[in-house]
């Protein structure tokens, strides 16, 4: 059995990376969500980004303060070669989420296909714990994870599929839910695969 960060730099290294399943050549709804949601002005985060083309979209809508979180330092160095140009807007994090202690807070948080793979309940609460400690009052989490009707797993590592009444529950009460939708996703390799997508808003209190 190897360690996550061992399987997840494996995976960029040995796979092409517009070839695995969460590809996308531009993103779709959270980066609508997104410029719907803050400024190009506030701070944002991408926990989990792997190589996601989500910063190169909003770098291009003038967002200028957006951090990479990401475990495999193989991702997150193409992303540093590739946004080379961008680099005083970025700031980036080669480390687990679930370790995260940034010196600052965030707007918008961002996760698209991360937050699934936590299977463990003590991971999940760990990981809500940064997110509220993390995430500024009335701040946004944007979350997207695997549809009940989706796969149930991905990258050979289970996932947890989640709709609107169990990810509403497990946040328990700290965040509203302004909007979700569901999204058939193409994989590259003409599968189709469904995610949720959710936009929740800090409470202030
Ligand atoms: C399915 S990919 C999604 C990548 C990106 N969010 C996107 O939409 O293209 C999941 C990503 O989460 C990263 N990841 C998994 N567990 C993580 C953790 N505990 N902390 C930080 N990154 C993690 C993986 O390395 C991988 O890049």
């Amino acid at each position: 059995m190897t360690d996550t960060f061992s399987h997840w730099d494996n995976v960029y290294k040995t796979k092409g990376h517009d070839q695995v399943s969460w590809h996308q050549s531009h993103s779709t709804i959270s980066f609508d969500w997104i410029l719907a949601s803050v400024k190009p002005t506030d701070s944002i985060i991408d926990v989990g980004c792997g190589v996601s083309i989500l910063a190169d979209n909003l770098l291009t809508e003038g967002f200028n303060d957006i951090s990479l979180l990401e475990l495999s330092t193989e991702a997150l160095n193409t992303l540093k070669l590739r946004l080379k140009k961008s680099e005083k807007k970025l700031s980036f994090y080669n480390e687990n989420v679930l370790d995260f202690q940034p010196n600052n807070t965030f707007k918008l948080w961002h996760d698209r296909a991360v937050f699934h793979f936590l299977t463990d309940p003590k991971d999940q609460q760990t990981y809500l714990q940064k997110l509220d400690q993390y995430l500024e009052k009335e701040g946004f989490f944007l979350l997207s994870t695997f549809s009940p009707d989706g796969p149930k797993e991905c990258s050979n590592l289970d996932i947890v599929q989640y709709d609107e009444a169990k990810i509403v529950q497990l946040l328990g009460g700290k965040f509203e839910l302004i909007k979700t939708v569901n999204e058939k996703h193409p994989h590259p390799n003409g599968s189709i695969q469904s995610f949720n997508y959710f936009l929740f808003k800090k409470k202030h209190d």
